[in-house]
């Protein structure tokens, strides 16, 4: 497995690969990697020549008041667990290497998208997410992108720019990963004290609540909000930011159930947001 820091040695990687006529998939991930990010490494591993998995902390989509500082890491444990998924390539680069003196561009996301949900209380932080992927796509030019359910909005936006931007690749979408008793990976539940730990699976309960009442026939969005709310009130919490019944493609609101949608929700638990969501067919 190839540890690359640089740019210029990732993009002649990239040249070679692709002299070779293989195929690049790429994982982006922030690191303190877990079984969720590994389920894209095997699938970028399954449908291309090369898997290549980026590590990088990206200051751009990090509010002033947010966790960059103490955001976790562990380079040590993500590289053998990389090595043991049989990666081709890591690529781990420092932020004066994405971001050196001067660097101005960002690649702005408008509109609805990047106003609603995460959007609207993470100012910037699409553009921070857009920027980085556009940079990386740049830098590595897969053949194929594979992101994480998980982050449904951040899947809605990249495949936005990916379109708007005609970027030469694909964008998939792997479903999300979850703990035993329902809770989503993420490398934030490691701030989670024991007791939010406890309560923090009812947010699948309350999505998969919110299933069953489709299935079994409701289709008002604004009851099946309030139902899933009102689970989530059954544990202690810090707030609900948002439940919301959305047009997968678009998110924007939907307020009679007709055909896929999407559930998507955000509640704070201590210090910690904590997102998920669920698709109804
Ligand atoms: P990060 O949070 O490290 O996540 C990297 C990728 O793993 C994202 O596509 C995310 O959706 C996916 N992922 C996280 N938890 C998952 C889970 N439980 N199941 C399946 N996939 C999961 O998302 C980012 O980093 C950054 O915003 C990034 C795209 C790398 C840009 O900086």
């Amino acid at each position: 497995m190839k540890f690359i820091k640089t740019i210029a040695e990732m993009s002649a990687y990239s040249a070679r690969a692709k002299k070779d006529g293989k195929k690049i998939g790429l994982v982006p991930t922030m690191g303190y990697l877990h079984s969720g990010h590994l389920s894209l490494v095997k699938e970028a591993k399954s449908r291309c020549d090369l898997a290549v998995v980026s590590i990088f902390v990206n200051p751009l989509q990090f509010g002033k008041n947010e966790d960059l500082e103490k955001y976790p890491r562990d380079m040590a444990r993500d590289l053998e667990a990389l090595k043991h998924c049989k990666v081709a390539a890591v690529f781990a680069p420092e932020p004066a290497e994405m971001y050196p003196d001067g660097y101005c561009t960002s690649v702005y996301v408008s509109g609805g998208l990047s106003e609603v949900f995460e959007g609207e209380i993470r100012q910037g932080h699409f553009n921070g997410v857009a920027t980085v992927v556009t940079k990386l796509f740049n830098i590595i030019r897969p053949a194929v992108a594979f992101f994480g359910q998980k982050d449904a909005q951040q899947c809605v936006v990249i495949k936005r720019i990916a379109s708007d931007l005609n970027m030469p690749l694909e964008i998939e979408i792997m479903p999300t990963v979850r703990e035993s008793d329902g809770l989503a990976m993420s490398s934030r539940n490691t701030y989670l004290s024991a007791e939010d730990r406890k309560n923090a699976p009812v947010l699948f309960q309350a999505l998969q609540f919110g299933q069953h009442m489709i299935e079994l026939g409701e289709k008002r969005s604004k009851i099946i909000i309030r139902e899933i709310e009102a689970k989530i009130d059954g544990v202690k919490h810090k707030g609900i930011d948002y439940v919301s019944v959305v047009n997968p493609d678009t998110l924007e609101a939907v307020a009679t159930v007709a055909g896929k949608v999407l559930i998507i929700l955000a509640v704070r638990f201590g210090t910690t947001r904590l997102l998920d969501n669920i698709i109804v067919d």
